[in-house]
């Protein structure tokens, strides 16, 4: 890991994407169960830059309020004039920054860190005034392309609608990962012009200026592509978002998750797995979800938001979890509902049990115990909290308000005590 104390991130983020047909700001736009600027912050995370500024525009208010708490300062582009104008409008908040300045696309959310750290080691290296990484597509269609000069230095960057017809071959584009050098990236960028087919103020042609004031630029080619797909499409949207499953699970694999069919299950961002745990096909696990080692998990479940299973805690077929702690060892094996809940270690939950939580107004809190064993078809109408080495026999209706305390066993529709749960049955 480089020493990024020094080092600052931009991200640009304020353009509308009008390609994706959405109203909202392209870059809040979903991937794997998060924005697709959240995807590009987690990459720039792992560098621990010293700043980051996110160049907001469209909908900034919205940009601004879901990405408030992430550690990120904004600045403001007024019109969307173009990459190189949004660049632009960062140079107020990096007044007095001096050294290297990673430029980023709210809108490359396969993008790892590995990409990010070569692509600051070679630029350290190298001395160069700016450094990018370029790629290689078989057919780079929408992408600028990196024009080289005799001695194969990167001289220019055309877009695509300015491509000239033998341009249109290169293969080699511009994924719009950059490196520059402060302050002197902010004199370049006024001496960019908007001559081309958009008229707009193109960040790409910094390569050009840099060089006619004498200056080097250096380029990095990565080989891995894919980690660098921009998203302006529906269909590119629908691609980067397969694309990130597939990586996210092969992290898993990688990480040691048995995941027996990655083709057949869904996992989003930000999720922990521990070694050991068994993912079955057809399962859904949402983003923030954690999972210790040694778990079980499908098929067919669902783990959403705010679920936590602790080690070796099973969770089967139709099981849909929420807002919930699974203890050590705890199983929810069959047909359940799990919201609100925190469940302790070896707890047995039968099949169709299921937490009421909502009571039309507002959501409670279900607790049951270490090594209770909760009968199969009961309904818990939280709140309730159900004792530790307690017995609710199958098919009960534990009513709100009830507190079954350890060792008990209850019965029935609205459930009610029977008697104490004898010695020679308790785990
Ligand atoms: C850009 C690059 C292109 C590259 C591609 C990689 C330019 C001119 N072109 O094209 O060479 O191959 O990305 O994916 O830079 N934005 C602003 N303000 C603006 C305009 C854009 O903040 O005025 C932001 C957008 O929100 C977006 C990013 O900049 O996150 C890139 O803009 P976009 O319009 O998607 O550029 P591309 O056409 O994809
Ligand atoms: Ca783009």
């Amino acid at each position: 890991m480089p020493d990024s104390r020094r080092i600052v991130a931009v991200v640009l983020a304020a353009g509308l994407g009008k390609r994706l047909r959405s109203s909202a700001p392209k870059v809040l736009a979903r991937v794997a169960g998060r924005p697709l600027l959240s995807h590009v912050l987690r990459a720039l995370g792992a560098l621990s830059v010293a700043r980051t500024v996110v160049v907001v525009g469209h909908g900034a208010d919205e940009v601004e309020k879901e990405f408030g708490g992430a550690g990120v300062e904004f600045a403001r582009q007024r019109e969307q004039r173009g990459t190189a104008d949004a660049l632009l409008a960062a140079k107020a908040a990096l007044a007095g920054h001096s050294g290297p300045v990673i430029v980023l696309y709210g809108d490359t959310p396969r993008l790892r860190a590995e990409a990010l750290t070569t692509l600051l080691d070679s630029h350290r290296a190298s001395g160069a005034a700016a450094s990018l990484l370029t790629a290689e597509r078989p057919d780079p269609e929408g992408y600028g392309r990196v024009i080289r000069d005799a001695g194969g230095e990167v001289a220019d960057i055309r877009e695509d609608r300015d491509l000239t017809a033998e341009e249109r071959g290169i293969r080699e584009f511009n994924p719009g990962v950059y490196c520059f050098e402060a302050p002197l990236v902010f004199e370049a960028l006024p001496r960019i012009g908007s001559r081309n087919a958009q008229g707009e103020l193109y960040l790409t042609d910094v390569v050009r200026v840099l060089r006619s004031m004498g200056h080097r630029v250096a380029a990095v080619r990565w080989p891995r592509a894919g980690e660098l797909d921009g998203v302006n499409t529906p269909e590119e949207l629908i691609a980067a978002g397969r694309g990130l499953r597939g990586d996210i699970l092969a992290d898993l694999v990688r990480a040691g998750v048995d995941v027996l069919d990655p083709e057949k299950t869904y996992v989003e961002a930000d999720v922990a797995v521990g070694e050991g745990t068994v993912i079955l096909p057809f399962t859904v696990i949402q983003a923030g979800v954690r999972i210790g080692k040694g778990c079980r998990v499908g098929p067919f479940a669902r783990l959403r938001e705010g679920t936590v299973l602790e080690d070796g805690a099973e969770v089967g077929d139709f099981v849909e979890t929420k807002n919930a702690r699974i203890g050590p060892r705890t199983k929810v094996l069959h047909l359940s509902y799990i919201g609100d809940a925190d469940l302790g270690a070896a707890v047995n939950v039968g099949a169709g049990t299921i937490t009421a939580n909502y009571d039309g107004r507002r959501k409670n809190r279900t607790t049951i115990r270490d090594r209770a064993f909760v009968g199969s078809g009961t309904v818990l109408v939280a709140p309730v909290d159900v004792g530790e080495d307690s017995i609710v026999g199958a098919g009960a209706v534990v009513t709100r308000g009830t507190t079954v305390k350890a060792r008990e066993v209850y019965v029935g529709v609205p459930a009610r005590k029977l008697k104490d749960r004898p010695e020679e049955d308790r785990p």
